[in-house]
């Protein structure tokens, strides 16, 4: 069982391993992690995450220390192989390949490529290995849960309609079309933009949702277009806003003069950005939920127990495509509820967000 304390102290402990993990070592190698302390059933079984990326922060700050310090707390002598694919679908295959090789007894895989990665599932289901699909849907997954992600795209479309006032043109930047996530958020997004007042000058699906891409696509727009005439942007993902707003600034913007953008992921630069009036809302998704919810299932698989209708993490099954799936609700983050969402759940402290400049922001927006 989950409390709230035990979930703080996931937490912080997030903040301490994402940061010594992101510093001290490729993130590509396996990592073993058996749990130390617990109160589990110590069955010894092997469990293998496999995450996508390392230049979105959530994946090595928070899915990874998070799901390892669940599985420590339900199961005292369940080991986590991981592994992180660094964008690289080939990479990812041959990780699962090792992962089985070495005795994992179930895989919880965030796929590079989901439409590309059936054929891991059945190789790891050819040795009566169950996959957990984590975040983004693989058919014929044992398992799978994420957010709900047209959901995300439409609140990212609803919140620039109207902080631009339901008029004006917009430049949209979604994610990798390998991702099938971003194809959701798209979707969610053009469900309400299309139908909006608002006019999209141009799109692009960047193929590996890196800032980096995001930054020089929109220059290249600015050699089109002058900043003048752009008076929103859709992001998908905070890294790619935090691209937008270099490019912008860059070329002349200025940091009060930047038209409403919007991102996902709450990392802490946007949460920042958006009290500095720069972005103007992300999208925080609870990951302590997706995490331990995925923790729960892979132990409970890893052992032989049981998978709850209903999980321990208060999460009940439903289907999606098929494959047995739980669902969770994304949340909309701007400048008037940084306090009663973030900061209030523990995700962030005050003191982590307020840091330099930003300590004028948080006042002004009456976080301390
Ligand atoms: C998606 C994921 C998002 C985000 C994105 C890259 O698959 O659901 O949370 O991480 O990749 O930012």
């Amino acid at each position: 069982m989950t409390t709230p304390f035990h979930r703080a102290a996931a937490l912080g402990a997030a903040f301490v391993l994402g940061a010594s993990v992101l510093s001290a070592c490729g993130a590509n190698e396996a990592q073993e992690s058996g749990s130390g302390e617990g109160s589990g059933s110590g069955s010894g079984a092997t469990i293998a995450l496999l995450l996508p990326e390392s230049k979105t922060t959530r994946y090595e700050a928070f899915d990874k220390p998070l799901f390892e310090a669940q599985v420590a707390e339900l199961c005292s002598e369940c080991e986590v192989l991981y592994y992180n694919a660094d964008q690289d679908e080939s990479r990812q295959a041959q990780q699962l390949t090792t992962a089985l090789n070495d005795g994992a007894d179930v895989v919880v895989l965030d796929p590079v490529n989901g439409a590309g990665a059936t054929g891991m599932v059945s190789e790891a289901q050819g040795q009566d290995v169950p996959v957990i699909a984590y975040d983004r849907f693989i058919a014929g997954a044992d398992y799978y849960m994420s957010f709900d992600n047209e959901t995300v795209g439409r609140m990212q479309g609803e919140a620039l309609v109207e902080a631009m006032g339901d008029e004006g043109d917009i430049l949209m930047l979604n994610g990798a079309p390998s991702d099938p996530n971003a194809a959701q958020f798209k979707a969610g997004a053009h469900s309400v933009l299309d139908e909006s007042g608002v006019t999209i000058l141009e799109e692009y699906d960047n193929p590996d949702w890196s800032p980096e891409n995001a930054q020089q696509w929109t220059n290249d727009q600015l050699s089109k277009y002058d900043a003048s005439e752009i008076d929103g942007v859709y992001a998908a993902n905070d890294g790619q806003a935090g691209g937008v707003v270099a490019a912008l600034t860059g070329a002349g913007v200025s940091a009060d003069e930047l038209p409403p953008i919007t991102g996902q992921d709450a990392e802490i630069a946007a949460i920042q950005r958006i009290l500095a009036g720069e972005q103007a809302m992300t999208i925080y998704k609870p990951i302590p939920i997706e995490a331990e919810t995925a923790a729960e299932v892979a132990v409970e698989l890893a052992t032989g127990e049981e998978v709850g209708e209903t999980t321990d993490t208060g999460v009940t099954q439903s289907e999606y495509e098929g494959v047995a799936s739980y669902i969770f609700d994304p949340i909309v983050v701007t400048q008037d509820n940084v306090a009663d969402t973030v900061i209030a759940d523990g995700f962030y402290s005050a003191e982590d967000i307020c840091t330099g400049d930003y300590a004028d922001d948080c006042e002004a927006a009456g976080i301390s």
